[in-house]
C-alpha cells in the first residue's frame, strides 16, 4: 500500500491508473469503515483511502481536538483491506492558506444535523470538494450512516458536473443494533448500553409506516417523548423521503433520521423504510 502524504505524490500516484474509487475518511477506522474499502475493492478499480480529520467541519466547542486519530493502527488495518494507496494529508497541505472559498449549499445543509452543528456542512462540502479534485477519482463512496452528508455530496456533485459517480455504503451495527462510529468510544458503559435505543426508535417508527400510519409528527414526537423518558437529549427525529424533503403522499422510499445526545455524546443514525416491494434506494 503506498502512502501518499501530500498532493504531489497523490497526482502521480493518480496519473498512473486509469479509474479509481476513493474512500475519504477522518481516520480512526471501524468495521464500518472497512466494509467501505471492501465495497470500493469489489469494483475491481484500483482503491484509495483518505485519512484527514477536517478543522473546517467542526463547529466552536465540538470534538476536533479530541476525535481519536490512530493512525498507525488505521494504516494497518487499511493495508489489511487490500486497499492500494492512502493519502494522509497535514492541514497545511488541505489548507496551505486561510480557506477563503467555501461551496455554498441549499437550504438542505440549514436543516436537521445543519441546524444543530452550523457551518459543518459547508466545511464538509468545501473539504469533500477539495478531495475529489485532489484525487480525482472516478468512483467515490460514502457511507449511509451520514446519509444527509450523502445526499449533500451527490447534490453538490451533480450541480458541479463532477465526473465522478457517488455510491452509497451501508451502515454497520454492532449485534445490539448502535450503528458503528468513532464517537461511541465516548460513551460510558452505562451510555453504551442504553445507545441502541435510538435504532430501537426509529425503527419502531419504520414498522409503523409499513403499517401504513401516515402520521409523521405524532410518530416522531412519540419517539421524542421515549428518548427524553430515558433521559436522551434528542435534537431531531425526522421522517422524510429520500431526497430528504417531507414526504408527499405518494413518497415510497423514506427514511427516518435522528441525531440525539447521551450525556455529551451526540449519536446520529437513520433507517430507510420503503412503502413498496420495488427496488432499495441505492
Ligand atoms: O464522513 C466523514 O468521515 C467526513 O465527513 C468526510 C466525508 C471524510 C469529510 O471530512
Amino acid at each position: 500500500m503506498k502512502i501518499l502524504h501530500d498532493i504531489t505524490t497523490l497526482r502521480a500516484w493518480r496519473a498512473r491508473q486509469t479509474g479509481i474509487v476513493f474512500v475519504p475518511t477522518m481516520g480512526n477506522l471501524h468495521a464500518g469503515h472497512l466494509s467501505l474499502m471492501q465495497q470500493a475493492k469489489q469494483t475491481q478499480l484500483p482503491v484509495l483511502a483518505s485519512i484527514f480529520v477536517n478543522p473546517l467541519q467542526f463547529g466552536a466547542g465540538e470534538d476536533f481536538s479530541r476525535y481519536p486519530r490512530t493512525l498507525d493502527a488505521d494504516l494497518t488495518q487499511l493495508e489489511q483491506a487490500g486497499v492500494d494507496a492512502v493519502f494522509v494529508p497535514e492541514a497545511h497541505d488541505v489548507y496551505p492558506e486561510p480557506q477563503t472559498c467555501f461551496i455554498e449549499l441549499p437550504d438542505l445543509a440549514q436543516q436537521l444535523c445543519g441546524e444543530f452543528r452550523p457551518g459543518h456542512f459547508r466545511g464538509m462540502a468545501t473539504v469533500v470538494m477539495k478531495l475529489l479534485q485532489m484525487a480525482q477519482p472516478t468512483h467515490a463512496i460514502f457511507g449511509k450512516k451520514d446519509y444527509q452528508q450523502l445526499a449533500i455530496i451527490r447534490l453538490m456533485c451533480q450541480q458541479f458536473c463532477l465526473p465522478v459517480t457517488i455510491m452509497a455504503g451501508e451502515t454497520m451495527r454492532a449485534d445490539d443494533g448502535l450503528a458503528l462510529s468513532s464517537r461511541n468510544q465516548y460513551l460510558a458503559p452505562h451510555e453504551r448500553d442504553k445507545a441502541p435505543q435510538l435504532y430501537a426508535e426509529l425503527n419502531r417508527i419504520k414498522n409503523q409506516l409499513q403499517s401504513g400510519n401516515k402520521h409523521y409528527t405524532l410518530l416522531e414526537q412519540t419517539a421524542l417523548n421515549n428518548l427524553a423518558q430515558s433521559g436522551w437529549q434528542t435534537e431531531y427525529i425526522s421522517i422524510r423521503d429520500a431526497t430528504l424533503t417531507r414526504p408527499k403522499p405518494d413518497s415510497a422510499h423514506l427514511v427516518i433520521l435522528a441525531a440525539a445526545r447521551i450525556g455529551n455524546t451526540r449519536l446520529i443514525d437513520n433507517v430507510e423504510a420503503s412503502l413498496t416491494t420495488g427496488p432499495r434506494i441505492q
